[in-house]
């Protein structure tokens, strides 16, 4: 997709960290925005720095799918039809899964999965019914390769928007609708307040929030990217149509001695009874395969 200017652009988690960049970089190409946020107080000052005509405020939990309907039609009767989604709300809880209440995982599942999930319901049937193309953008992070103990619960998170992106990013080309997986390293952001935003109703299950460990967080985040710097650099990929988006280049040889390290997983095993017979169908399979992620390329 070349050209980004006129259509209605959908951003949530909009109002701080990498939605706010994507929030800026939308605007100077011309789009129309929506900038969608749990925080209405972070709203209306993400909307003071903006001061543009063609950015409204949404406030949202992205894990609601009616308030995710909702917003959608209130934004498309204030802008016009949605063709391009940015699900990128997200929170993070650093504390292993052993030491995790069922409260934790409904509450970062229900941001950092089922967000982008609804993101996803809610928007690809009004596209596709539409036609006129567009594409979306599902935030993940470096976590959706990348495991610790401590991010338990988010990496399983991120692991699975990496698959759904994937996944979607083939059933959508047919239809010109591009998708891509944005994979950011640290980001400049307000990330470690997530506290802040989770529900009275998930905070039974929650351990009492560090305030030492929070400011640990703050201080690291010191150090992270820009969103305007990822922005630019989510902006270029949906004009190439590129799947993912690795904004941190600080990652690929650690990417790459990890894929080794599943590489070197592999066993020589001797072949069982159907193996000759199983080759087929994934000779058929990985062809397939192969066509889909050319095809969504555009170079199939
Ligand atoms: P941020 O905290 O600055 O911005 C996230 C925004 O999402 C906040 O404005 C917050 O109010 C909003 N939000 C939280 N829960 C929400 C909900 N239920 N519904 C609607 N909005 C909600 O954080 P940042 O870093 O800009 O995060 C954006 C995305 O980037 C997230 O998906 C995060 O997981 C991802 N990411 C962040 C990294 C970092 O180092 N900060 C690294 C890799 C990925």
């Amino acid at each position: 997709m070349q050209d980004l200017a006129g259509r209605t652009a959908f951003v949530t988690g909009g109002a701080n960290g990498i939605g706010l960049g994507l929030v800026r970089a939308l605007l100077a190409e011309g789009c129309k925005v929506a900038l969608a946020d749990i925080r209405q107080d972070a709203i209306d000052a993400a909307l003071a720095t903006l001061d543009n005509q063609d950015v409204i405020g949404v406030q949202l939990d992205v894990a609601s799918r009616d308030g995710f309907a909702a917003a959608a039609d209130r934004v498309e009767a204030d802008l016009g039809p949605v063709s391009l989604v940015f699900n990128n709300a997200g929170v993070n809880l650093f504390q292993t899964i052993d030491d995790s209440s069922y409260d934790d995982w409904d509450w970062v599942l229900g941001v950092n999965l089922h967000g982008v999930v609804n993101g996803v319901m809610t928007f690809i049937p009004r596209m596709k019914a539409r036609g006129g193309g567009g594409h979306i953008v599902n935030t993940a992070s470096m976590a959706a390769f990348l495991c610790g103990p401590q991010p338990g619960i988010y990496n399983t998170a991120k692991f699975a928007v990496r698959g759904m992106s994937e996944s979607l990013r083939y059933s959508l080309a047919p239809h010109g609708i591009g998708v891509s997986v944005l994979c950011p390293g640290l980001v400049k952001s307000h990330i470690f307040a997530s506290d802040e935003v989770r529900p009275d109703e998930l905070k039974a299950g929650a351990k009492a929030v560090d305030p030492a460990s929070v400011g640990r967080l703050e201080q690291i985040h010191q150090v992270g990217m820009e969103p305007d710097v990822i922005a630019a650099r989510v902006i270029e990929a949906v004009r190439a149509n590129r799947f993912y988006i690795f904004s941190h280049p600080e990652f690929r040889d650690e990417l790459r001695e990890v894929f080794d390290d599943i590489l070197d997983a592999f066993r020589d095993y001797p072949e069982d009874s159907a193996f000759q017979q199983r080759l087929a169908f994934e000779k058929m399979r990985r062809d397939g395969y192969r066509a889909a992620r050319q095809a969504a390329r555009g170079d199939g």
